[in-house]
């Protein structure tokens, strides 16, 4: 069997087996794809990973950089206490809308709170704001900008932060030190940067699936 038939079909059988069928999840997928949103948000098993992270660690506050269509920000706020918040960043109007459409048929308006615009801008805005340090932090929007958006989550962060870098492997092409492509080198840089960084201590796990080869880095405030 094709390698990657065969990683989408055990996805196919984890999901069965261990992500109850959920329609509300399902329709925000629909509407988000049926709007011509990227596929690209998490896979069902990845998003109720990032939710049970959130559970275990009783996170109270979660940042979210990359909203799409609100796939991974309803499975993380769905794990938040009732005063729990989550704060979603996400620069493109269309996609933010069905966004908010999407959290407010999920029931979970009310623990998100979108901020619309560049996230480099609301990041500078968050730390000028002395807002609370989050607990969780989900890194997944353009990726040439890991690099800034993991040095404005160290000062987002508390020891005990879980800072969650999603798309770091991409089929391997953080391997290439050649690569022109930005997405590749911000990945590389970003690794760099968590390597040669004290504050932090640091792993990341390849994924294989519906998504193809991927992974994501996990790094935790010392
Ligand atoms: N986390 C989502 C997927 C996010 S896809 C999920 O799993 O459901 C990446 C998102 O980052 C896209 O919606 C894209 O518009 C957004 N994005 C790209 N560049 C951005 C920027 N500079 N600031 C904020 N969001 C950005
Ligand atoms: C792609 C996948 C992602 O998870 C993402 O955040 C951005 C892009 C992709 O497959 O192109
Ligand atoms: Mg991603």
């Amino acid at each position: 069997m094709d390698e990657k038939i065969k990683w989408a079909e055990v996805d196919s059988y984890i999901e069965e087996k261990l992500v109850a069928q959920d329609a509300i999840l399902d329709a925000v997928l629909a509407a988000s794809y049926g709007a011509g949103l990227p596929e690209i948000a998490v896979s069902p098993s990845q998003g109720k990973f990032l939710h049970l992270l959130a559970r275990s660690m009783h996170a109270r506050r979660i940042l979210e950089i990359g909203t799409l269509g609100g796939y991974s920000a309803i499975w993380l706020a769905r794990a938040l206490p009732d005063d729990g918040r989550l704060v979603t960043l996400e620069v493109n109007r269309d996609y933010a809308e069905v966004a908010q459409r999407n959290f407010a048929n999920a029931g979970v308006a009310d623990k998100i709170e979108l901020r619309l615009g560049r996230a480099a801008n609301s990041l500078h805005d968050l730390q000028y704001e002395n807002s609370a340090p989050f607990d969780l932090i989900f890194i997944d929007a353009d990726k040439p900008s890991n690099p800034d958006y993991f040095a404005a989550s160290l000062n987002l962060s508390h020891s005990g932060t879980v800072i969650i870098i999603d798309n770091i492997v991409r089929k391997g092409e953080i391997l290439d030190t050649a690569s022109a492509n930005a997405a590749a080198q911000g990945a590389r840089r970003v690794m760099d940067m968590i390597a040669s960084e004290p504050r932090v201590s640091a792993t990341a796990l390849q994924t294989v699936g519906s998504k193809g080869h991927d992974g994501f880095v996990m790094a935790v405030m010392v």
